[in-house]
């Protein structure tokens, strides 16, 4: 029986030597007592979910996603709100995402629902760690490998789907001056009818060296181009906005449209909802170009960019390092939005 489908069969093994609650000196490395895991055989189907205490997975040396990169993520986020509630960030938006993903990877469907509601049961049950602050959270890290015992390049016929929680602060160490990102069409980060569009680690793994070139120009980040006009998709690993005055003296929320090659990132839509309510400019998904944005910056008509994302939220770019000379965007900014945007 298909058992994601049923948050009711959740099996609960409680920890017995919970941990102190620090707070994390880098995104990532806090994790809480517990985690959900959910394994999955084509032959039994979804097994009863089962929430235990934090710990290692076995994994046999063979299994796939090990191997072949059958796997894929997602990001979320708990807050504890004023009035001390916890509540998710648009969590079925991650969870239609995932599913999404699990089509691409060829790994199994899952309940949607069912499965939010065992994430909403792990964060109950290590609500303590969900941090009382505005500017920090509990990040939410669900996972689905595929771990057949087998060097076979295949459908897996085993896969395990966990979910691990995180208490995070900010993502960047260094906020006030704004974000530098290294634009060089050198390396790309996503193409057509490939899995740009999906959260799979290996578009991650696959930007490192990347990132460590970026770093060896001076920037924390890469801006990702692509196509020989260098149209500009992503930064780092946020989806980027650019608020500006447009060459017809329009102002502008403009982010490239989700073609294939772009994440399509929970905070970006919510971005795009929002600003698109407010009715104050014009929001648009398109296409943008190195070119547009130079020209741009060289007629003082660019008012913010900024990188969105789960973990980063808002994230404003201070420069651009493109052809061998530094775009500097914060001396040329009226800017409009406080340097850090918290939710
Ligand atoms: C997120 O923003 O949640 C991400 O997935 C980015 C990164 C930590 C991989």
């Amino acid at each position: 029986s298909a058992v994601v489908d049923q948050a009711a069969d959740l099996v609960i093994e409680l920890s017995s030597t919970p941990k102190t609650k620090l707070d994390e000196p880098a995104f990532g490395n806090v994790f809480t007592d517990h985690m959900l895991t959910i394994e999955w055989s084509a032959s039994d189907g979804w097994q009863a979910p089962l929430i235990k205490p934090f710990g290692n997975l076995s994994l046999h040396p063979a299994c796939s996603s090990l191997h072949y990169g059958i796997q894929l993520f997602e990001g979320l986020k708990a807050f504890r709100g004023d009035d001390n509630q916890l509540r998710l960030f648009r969590p079925m938006l991650n969870m239609n995402r995932m599913s999404n993903s699990a089509k691409r990877a060829c790994l199994p469907a899952f309940d949607q629902s069912e499965l939010l509601e065992c994430i909403r049961r792990l964060v109950e049950i290590d609500q303590d760690w969900v941090p009382h602050s505005e500017s920090a959270s509990l990040y939410i890290r669900p996972t689905f490998l595929g771990t057949e015992r087998s060097l076979g390049v295949k459908k897996p016929a085993n896969a395990l789907l966990y979910v691990i929680l995180c208490r995070v602060g900010s993502y960047f160490n260094s906020e006030t001056k704004g974000l530098s990102l290294w634009a060089d069409p050198k390396y790309t980060r996503a193409w057509k009818g490939g899995t740009g569009n999906y959260k799979m680690g290996g578009n991650y793994g696959c930007s490192l060296l990347a990132q460590y070139e970026a770093e060896d120009h001076g920037c924390q980040q890469v801006l990702w181009l692509y196509g020989e006009d260098h149209q500009i998709t992503e930064a780092g690993t946020m989806n980027i906005f650019l608020h500006w005055i447009t060459e017809d003296g329009e102002e502008e929320l403009a982010t490239p449209p989700l073609d294939g090659i772009i994440l399509p990132g929970v905070t970006r839509q919510s971005i795009l909802e929002l600003t698109r309510k407010w009715g104050e400019f014009k929001v648009t998904e398109r296409y943008l170009t190195m070119s547009q944005l130079c020209s741009a910056l060289k007629q003082l008509r660019v008012k913010e960019v900024f990188g969105s994302g789960t973990a980063c939220m808002i994230c404003p770019i201070g420069h651009i390092v493109y052809q061998g000379e530094v775009r500097d965007l914060a001396k040329r900014l009226g800017r409009s939005w406080p340097s850090t945007v918290q939710r």
